[in-house]
């Protein structure tokens, strides 16, 4: 079990560049499946969910190996198609392999992801649009088996803009013979990476980045590359970090863009933040200022993934703060660890009151989840005294030495490897 130790009270100074995007490169490695190409991806963060990945992708049969910040992927061999119970469960996202897979084979048996920290993660919406290409699925209790002789192009309109779901249907629908339409898409940018590896692989895909996605057609390439973009939820980790610390921080590599929400959260708090290009620059001071009804929705609404870490930074802001969730039913279960460093917080189904207090408090606590354990950590850094945040392994499935890199700002964090 992993245990964090962090002394609050630090303002943390500096600059960091800001890792690749998690959520962008998982698809971009199940996409490599779709035709037997050599793949080169730069940018790529070293995070056990990175790693889950590339294990099932040698499990296929396929190589893959990395090499500082680039993997190296060929899938010109793989030798299978079923994914076990066990790779399945590493990695939360890897039904994403179930579009590729059946692309590539015709079929696809994989274990079910299961619910997760975050509550239940139906796959219903990725399983309506493989259907709709053609695929006869069979479910079983803990187990589900794509086949489809011919996959055949569709219009596929989603219920809810499902970015787990536009994935699969646009790396499914690539190996379609006709022309698909996926209707009320997800419009996250890492809609739009994928979009540009299919595109590097060959396919004729548009409308990324717009709820409406064609896939035309495909004449596949032996060889692509793709520069990951950097992780917009990880920025707005480290700006929040600071909003709790205070001090003065800037990053580079990132895309403020893809942040708007945050960014005009934490200028709401009082936190000075500017802009320039790749770079963000934020100072923050004294007690926060409430940052009002933060209510995360679909992109380009306010982040579900980054909500915890805005809610670390206004846990001692001057009036109080309201989040609304409603994206994901377990979200809040950082809160009630919160409390034990001091802080007020009245949970109702979907809301969270945070009522500001002056100081928190050093205390133990329990990461729930992969953003809730960042968030965890962030608020102890804002908190007087020493904290320990146990089950802290989450933690890395989506932060690049997170430890290390809030210690390069002047932060007293240490991770015990047990
Ligand atoms: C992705 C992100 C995750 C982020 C989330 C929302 C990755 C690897 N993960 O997750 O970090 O928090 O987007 O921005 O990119 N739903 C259904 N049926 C389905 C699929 C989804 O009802 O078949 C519901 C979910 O329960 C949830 C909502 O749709 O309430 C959004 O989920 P979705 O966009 O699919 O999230 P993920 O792709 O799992």
């Amino acid at each position: 079990m992993s245990i964090w130790h962090i002394t609050g009270g630090s303002p943390l100074r500096g600059q960091i560049r800001v890792q690749g995007s998690k959520n962008a490169v998982l698809p971009v490695i199940a996409a490599s499946l779709l035709c037997g190409a050599d793949t080169e991806l730069l940018n790529c963060p070293n995070l056990s969910d990175v790693d889950a990945a590339m294990d099932i992708l040698r499990y296929l049969g396929c190589t893959a190996a990395r090499c500082g910040d680039a993997l190296c992927i060929d899938t010109t061999a793989p030798a299978r198609c079923d994914i076990p119970r066990e790779l399945m469960h590493r990695m939360r996202s890897s039904v994403i392999f179930l579009g590729p897979l059946l692309a590539r084979f015709g079929e696809a048996e994989v274990s079910l992801p299961g619910g997760c920290e975050l509550g239940p993660r139906p796959i219903d919406l990725h399983l309506h649009a493989l259907r709709l290409l053609g695929a006869e699925i069979e479910e079983g209790e803990d187990s589900i088996v794509c086949r489809a002789s011919h996959l055949r192009g569709a219009e596929i309109s989603l219920a809810l803009p499902s970015v787990g779901a536009t994935e699969n249907a646009m790396i499914a629908a690539c190996a379609a013979e006709g022309a698909t339409v996926i209707y009320n898409a997800a419009r996250e940018p890492e809609i739009e990476t994928l979009q540009s590896y299919l595109c590097a692989l060959g396919a004729d895909v548009s409308g990324a980045g717009s709820p409406v996605i064609r896939i035309t057609g495909f004449s596949p390439r032996s060889h692509a590359g793709l520069r990951i973009p950097p992780d917009r939820i990880a920025a707005a980790t480290y700006l929040c970090c600071t909003a709790c610390a205070g001090g003065e921080i800037e990053l580079t590599a990132a895309a403020p863009g893809q942040i708007v929400p945050v960014l005009d959260a934490l200028r709401a708090m009082g936190c000075a933040v500017s802009t320039h290009g790749e770079r963000i620059h934020m100072t923050a001071h004294g007690r926060p200022a409430s940052p009002g009804a933060i209510v995360t929705r679909p992109y380009p609404g306010f982040p579900t993934d980054a909500a915890p870490l805005l809610m670390a930074a206004s846990l001692r802001c001057t009036r109080p703060a309201m989040f609304i969730e409603n994206i994901f039913s377990g979200r809040y279960r950082h809160a009630e660890e919160m409390r034990a460093l001091g802080a007020q917080i009245v949970l109702r189904g979907p809301m969270a009151l945070v009522t500001g207090v002056e100081t928190l408090h050093g205390a133990s606590m329990k990461s729930p989840d992969l953003r809730g354990g960042a968030a965890l950590v962030a608020a102890a850094l804002g908190a007087e005294g020493e904290s320990t945040v146990t089950d802290a392994g989450h933690i890395l499935r989506g932060y690049e030495s997170l430890d290390e890199t809030l210690r390069s700002l002047g932060a007293s964090v240490w991770r015990e490897k047990a």
